[in-house]
């Protein structure tokens, strides 16, 4: 009876194969501050739950947004390191079915015999992008908040990519997210970030893709001691420095899903 149920299980698990269908975090929590990732208040209707793996390990999570085909948010630990040079971007063959490692659309078209149509029903994919005079994919997880070859090169995923404008990709935004954010975690052992986007009114590649209204960080780090946290918010061209409170209100109020929470007790534990 024993060996008849535990080969029912193992044959279930086979026959799971390399889909993973899942709606939580579970494979890797330790992107989350107390592995508690946000509330549900962000999570759109049709929610992908990424847990990003390249070279068969993990290196962020991605909230992702099937509809709009943008993520909602990226949770990372906040390692600076030396920005990379020119990576080509992956995709996220979860989305499809397929294994979970991310890949390049080439190799999904050329090892899977499946086209740029399958590839893009749920996510953005390169072609998405092309064509743009003021819009680049900007990283939430940027490759310059990680220190290894390969967790730079997981970043470089158009899940964790939003259409964002050049100016402030390039200007104000980098100065929040460089020069501020290592000064802000000075004495902090850890840091968890979690960046995210506002889906905006406007959208590229005949409204396949969503062009976001806003872009978010909220920062919570343990020092020895204690912990703290801070944020920011752009909106256009304009970034705003607030508290972690101020942040979860103006997110409340702009997702309207309820009250948002970032972090686990308010990362104030
Ligand atoms: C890499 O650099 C080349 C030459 O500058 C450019 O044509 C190409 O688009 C870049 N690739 C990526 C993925 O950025
Ligand atoms: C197909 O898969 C093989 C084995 O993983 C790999 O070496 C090859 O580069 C892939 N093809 C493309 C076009 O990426
Ligand atoms: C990007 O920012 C520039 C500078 O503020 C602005 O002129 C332009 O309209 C913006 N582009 C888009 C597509 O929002
Ligand atoms: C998008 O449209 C809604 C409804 O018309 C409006 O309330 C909101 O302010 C707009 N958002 C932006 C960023 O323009
Ligand atoms: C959301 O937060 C506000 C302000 O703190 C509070 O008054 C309200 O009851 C909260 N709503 C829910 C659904 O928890």
């Amino acid at each position: 009876m024993l060996w008849l149920l535990l080969l029912q299980v193992s044959a279930s698990c086979l026959w799971l194969g390399h889909s993973e269908v899942v709606t939580s975090f579970e494979k890797c929590p330790q992107f989350f501050y107390e592995e508690t990732p946000p509330n549900e208040a962000l999570t759109p209707q049709n929610a992908a739950w990424i847990c990003q793996r390249y070279n068969n390990q993990y290196h962020f999570a991605t909230l992702y947004d099937k509809s709009m085909r943008i993520p909602v948010y990226s949770a990372y630990i906040y390692q600076p390191g030396p920005l990379p040079s020119n990576e080509s971007w992956f995709v996220e063959p979860q989305l499809i079915t397929l294994p979970n490692n991310m890949k390049t659309e080439d190799f999904l078209e050329h090892n899977y015999t499946i086209g740029p149509q399958q590839i893009g029903q749920n996510q953005a994919i390169s072609e998405d992008y092309t064509n743009l005079n003021e819009l680049v994919p900007g990283h939430l997880c940027p490759s310059g908040h990680q220190n290894t070859d390969d967790s730079k090169s997981a970043t470089f995923t158009l899940t964790n990519a939003v259409p964002m404008n050049r100016t402030l990709s390039n200007n104000a935004w980098e100065f929040y997210e460089n020069q501020m954010m290592a000064e802000k975690m000075e004495s902090c052992t850890t840091t968890y970030v979690i960046k995210g986007a506002v889906p905006g009114n406007s959208s590229i590649a005949n409204g396949r893709v969503n062009v976001p209204s806003h872009i978010w960080l909220a920062a919570c780090c343990q020092t020895s001691t204690t912990t703290k946290a801070w944020a920011f918010i752009a909106e256009e061209n304009h970034v705003q420095l607030l508290t972690l409170k101020e942040l979860e209100a103006e997110l409340s109020q702009l997702y309207g899903r309820g009250n948002v929470s970032l972090f686990y007790r308010d990362c104030a534990c």
